[in-house]
């Protein structure tokens, strides 16, 4: 098992691609990232096969990071539509397939992507035992699991759930409503955001910031970056990080700048009062 610790801000490997995927990764890990997240979907695998061969080529990387993977949703393909698959069957080989595609013998987190409204908890809990008995994945948790998905599928795993990879940005703030974040700090579950600086530097995911709400929120946080000399996007990181939960924001850009940017959010010391000042912005009213 890997003594490195996750780096605070992980490196979402979603969007890499060629060169400058490979150079973006690079940049990652002389920016001091460490954690590393991938899917067996994205870039339909080639994400995956691309970060294999930046490991390939930097002998020693591996032993320095973490890599994380995940599995559960299945594209299209010519024999089937999409569906959500957290059968053992698929469970298992979509797991040898990253590990193939990476070039490694161990991930070092494994999720579960996306609940599958037909998880059978004891099947799952099943393959992560096997998974974890042969020496494929060291840790286990989940992405994108309300509160009761993580208890049912913990009732049946000894293994603890020890991430849940959920969408949390000045958009998209339901994790702090719907118990999600309660329960990672109750069960000392790490939250990993995805999508964090959306509704900032992009619009969100199902956007529904009118242009009178973005005007609001564009204002606060034109304050907010002269104030802490910095930017609005790394002031919506600032946001994440410090949520009592230890939220650990995945950054997704493939820019080297702001790969390496992203990190000064980190040293921002940023107050709660500012923290409510953009909630308000967002909501466009006052707290009651
Ligand atoms: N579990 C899930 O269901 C799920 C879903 C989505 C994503 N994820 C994970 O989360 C990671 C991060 O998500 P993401 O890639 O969507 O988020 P992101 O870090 O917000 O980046 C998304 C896009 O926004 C652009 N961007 C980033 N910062 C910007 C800025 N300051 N100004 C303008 N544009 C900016 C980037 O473009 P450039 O590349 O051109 O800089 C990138 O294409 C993914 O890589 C993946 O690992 C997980």
């Amino acid at each position: 098992m890997s003594s490195i610790r996750p780096s605070r801000l992980a490196y979402g490997c979603m969007r890499i691609e060629g060169d400058a995927g490979k150079r973006a990764v690079r940049t990652a890990v002389d920016a001091g990232y460490t954690l590393f997240d991938h899917a067996d979907i994205y870039g339909g695998g080639t994400c995956e096969t691309l970060f294999g061969e930046v490991l390939r080529e930097s002998p020693g990387l591996r032993e320095k990071i973490l890599l994380q993977s995940k599995c559960a949703v299945r594209f299209a393909d010519d024999s089937s539509p999409a569906r959500y698959d957290s059968s053992r069957e698929h469970i298992i080989g979509s797991v040898n397939a990253s590990l193939a595609r990476l070039g490694v013998e161990q991930l070092d987190l494994f999720l579960i992507h996306r609940p599958d409204y037909l998880m059978q908890a004891d099947e799952v809990a099943g393959a992560v035992a096997e998974l974890k008995s042969s020496g494929k994945i060291a840790h286990f948790g989940v992405s994108n699991f309300s509160v009761s998905q993580i208890e049912l599928l913990q009732s049946a795993s000894d293994e603890p759930v020890v991430v849940n990879q959920v969408e949390i940005n000045v958009h998209n703030i339901d994790a702090l409503k719907n118990g999600v974040l309660d329960q990672c700090q109750r069960l000392g579950i790490t939250p990993q955001a995805w999508c964090p600086v959306a509704g900032v530097a992009y619009p969100a995911w199902g956007n529904t910031f009118s242009d009178e709400d973005t005007a609001r929120i564009r204002a606060e946080l034109a304050i907010q970056s002269e104030k802490y000399n910095t930017e609005d996007w790394l002031i919506a990181l600032a946001w994440l990080l410090i949520h009592p939960a230890g939220i650990s924001p995945l950054v997704g850009s493939t820019t080297p700048e702001r790969i390496t940017a992203a990190t000064t959010a980190l040293n921002i010391d940023y107050s709660r009062e500012d923290w409510y000042r953009l909630l308000e912005a967002r909501n466009g009213q006052s707290v009651p």
